[in-house]
């Protein structure tokens, strides 16, 4: 796959991407995979409208890319390895040969179900291969999944089921988690209460539980995949067809759907992985993400496997048996690309090197991270300690939205720099833009991050709701995508993400916004009203900090906070439960109502100095109370 090799390649393509990028783009397509029919149209795009057509015309199925194109000369070689969450059990190996009978064969089972081409189909599985084969087996025949992080609970899942009117919902007994395990299947059953589109539920056994099965909805999964033939013809695919949906945290109740079609997040996905992670063949590529999140899809499943890749599969978490597993596996696996979340990093960095220095890493030779703005020490830590000073870091800024990684360093090419994701990747026409709406031209400047002008994997719409993707995403700036992040650009162009400018907060590494869980704070009948914030946390990133009103003051106490974040544990999941609760006896409002979060923001920070101007609020009394209460 066409191959950035040093700077000078890098700026060559990168000219040419940005002025001639329907070449570009049609050169890197027609030469890396296997269509069916060519595009008659490399792009098409009205960002007003908006509407986003790579490769029109085009016909093909992904997984032929990923799977069928590999058997030829590749198919004994290990498509994915599975690391299971207990490292006294074997780990498994699944070849291109083996993961190509097992994606027919669920293929089979799901069409034996039911589903169609355009069909959507939930999975709501743990890390084990059947997540990864189920989402290629629904992209074999065409039916459009929506994975869902299997973290999240049964009204978070059945918003999601109902949202996109899942058909068929793919499940398992249980799943491991370090020590614990974690019953999906009763998660499950709660949410289909609410959900009458589903008509049949697949289940995986993983810990072998004796569980309830409603009779007619819901069948074990392995006797239907030893009968179902081995063979499944791929079906043909329009460019544009929606390949998934991936939902994201919004700064509105409602999570967004995220739609990614087939061709131009099949040419992007693998692009990027290949030039970034720069893999090679006999090389044994982690990333650490769950299936669940978007990184999980197009940098474990279809980037990596685009390319011919090993990826890495672990069920477990960092933490199980003890603080080195992460480096354990790496040695067992001589894993050469590992790609990890800044939260981890800064949670094992704490442990300290004990659990490091043990293990052999020299097999490693290009570490990433992704998912929030790594700070100073941690980018240190990877560098020193997991790197040994001679492996780049690419410090990669994406989105859910956008498909695959848009600003990193290239290894090979030029150099990371810490704190910075550096420089935009081919293609990517990134811009900063002021609050009045101008673009700031010239560097050493910051402002908000929009992109001007469309790459292959963007999303092309929230499902069921396209004025709200407009709105969202390109209302903002005129013409311009804008994503969300404020960002600086050096002296040399390199830029460094500082953070959000809307009301997401990322905490470890997952977006959530602070609407649905001030929603879901709010049904507590003792509740008169909320407010979210984030504040800064060592391991976190960001921590979450709730300011509670309640309707009656005496009813203060820390059984109350307790059953809040259970409410939050129920609706959301328990990533959003909130680290501090603060009962107060209002929130600081602007004269037409709104809450002002800079002020809480600052509060929950202790970061006091300068509040501002607050003679201009509505009740500008409840500050001072609220600093003096603050946790
Ligand atoms: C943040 C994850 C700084 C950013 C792929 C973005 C980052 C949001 C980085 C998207 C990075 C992601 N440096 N910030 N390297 N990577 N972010 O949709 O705020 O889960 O908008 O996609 O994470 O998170 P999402």
């Amino acid at each position: 796959m066409y191959y950035l090799k040093n700077f000078e390649s890098y700026t060559n393509s990168y000219k040419n991407s940005v002025e001639n990028p329907e070449a570009f783009w049609n050169t890197i397509a027609k030469d890396n995979f296997v269509w069916k029919r060519p595009w008659s149209r490399v792009l098409d795009w009205d960002f007003s409208i908006p509407k986003i057509s790579w490769f029109e015309g085009a016909q093909l199925n992904i997984t032929e890319n990923c799977i069928d194109r590999h058997l030829e000369h590749n198919a004994e070689k290990t498509a994915i390895l599975f690391e299971p969450n207990n490292p006294n059990d074997t780990s498994e190996a699944i070849t291109y040969n083996e993961l190509h009978k097992r994606v027919n064969q669920f293929a089979n089972v799901l069409k034996s179900k039911g589903i169609q081409k355009g069909d959507r189909v939930c999975v709501y599985l743990p890390m084990i291969p059947e997540l990864a084969i189920s989402v290629l087996a629904c992209a074999r025949i065409g039916a459009i999944h929506s994975v869902v992080f299997a973290g999240f609970s049964a009204n978070a899942l059945s918003s999601r089921i109902n949202d996109c009117d899942c058909k068929l919902l793919i499940t398992s007994d249980g799943g491991y988690r370090g020590a614990k395990t974690i019953d999906l299947k009763s998660i499950v059953d709660t949410a289909l209460l609410d959900c009458e589109g589903i008509e049949s539920v697949l289940v995986a056994k993983r810990i072998h539980k004796d569980i309830p099965m409603v009779s007619g909805r819901d069948f074990w999964l392995q006797p239907l995949l030893e009968t179902a033939s081995e063979s499944c013809e791929a079906t043909v695919m329009d460019a544009e067809d929606p390949l998934f949906i991936l939902y994201t945290s919004g700064s509105t109740g409602q999570p967004k759907g995220m739609v990614h079609t087939t061709a131009g997040y099949m040419v992007y996905s693998a692009y990027t992985f290949k030039n970034i992670f720069q893999y090679e063949p006999d090389d044994v590529y982690w990333c650490t993400a769950d299936i669940g999140w978007i990184t999980g899809h197009s940098y474990i499943v279809y980037g990596p496997l685009l390319n011919g890749a090993t990826t890495l599969m672990f069920e477990g978490v960092p933490s199980y048996p003890d603080y080195g597993r992460f480096w354990s596996i790496v040695e067992k696996h001589k894993v050469s690309q590992f790609y990890t979340a800044p939260t981890a990093i800064r949670a094992l960095a704490k442990q300290g090197l004990d659990l490091v220095s043990p293990y052999d890493l020299s097999s490693l030779k290009i570490l990433g991270t992704v998912g929030e703005p790594i700070n100073e020490e941690a980018w240190h830590w990877y560098n020193d300690h997991i790197g040994k000073r001679k492996c780049p870091i690419v410090d990669t800024w994406w989105q859910t939205e956008t498909g695959g990684i848009m600003i990193s360093p290239i290894p090979n090419s030029f150099e990371g720099k810490p704190t910075f994701a550096t420089l935009p990747f081919v293609g990517i026409q990134a811009a900063l833009m002021d609050e009045k709406g101008d673009e700031i031209e010239g560097n050493s400047v910051e402002g908000r991050l929009c992109i001007k002008f469309p790459w292959p994997s963007m999303a092309r719409t929230i499902w069921g709701n396209h004025q709200r993707y407009k709105e969202t995403y390109f209302s903002a700036y005129e013409q311009n995508y804008f994503t969300g992040d404020g960002a600086l650009r050096d002296e040399n162009g390199h830029y460094r993400i500082t953070g959000r400018v809307d009301d997401v907060i990322i905490v470890s590494g997952h977006n959530l916004g602070t609407a649905p869980i001030e929603d879901a704070i709010n049904e507590h009948p003792n509740v008169a009203e909320s407010a979210i914030v984030g504040y800064p946390h060592d391991i976190k990133g960001s921590a979450l900090y709730g300011y509670v009103t309640l309707k009656k003051s005496d009813e203060m106490n820390d059984a109350l906070k307790i059953e809040i974040n259970q409410l939050i544990s129920k609706q959301i999941g328990p990533i959003a439960k909130l680290d501090k609760i603060q009962f107060t006896s209002g929130l600081p409002k602007t004269r037409s109502g709104k809450i002002m979060r800079r002020i809480l923001r600052k509060i929950a920070s202790k970061d006091t100095s300068n509040l501002g101007d607050i003679s201009t609020l509505l009740n500008p009394e409840v500050v001072e109370t609220i600093m003096k209460n603050s946790l």
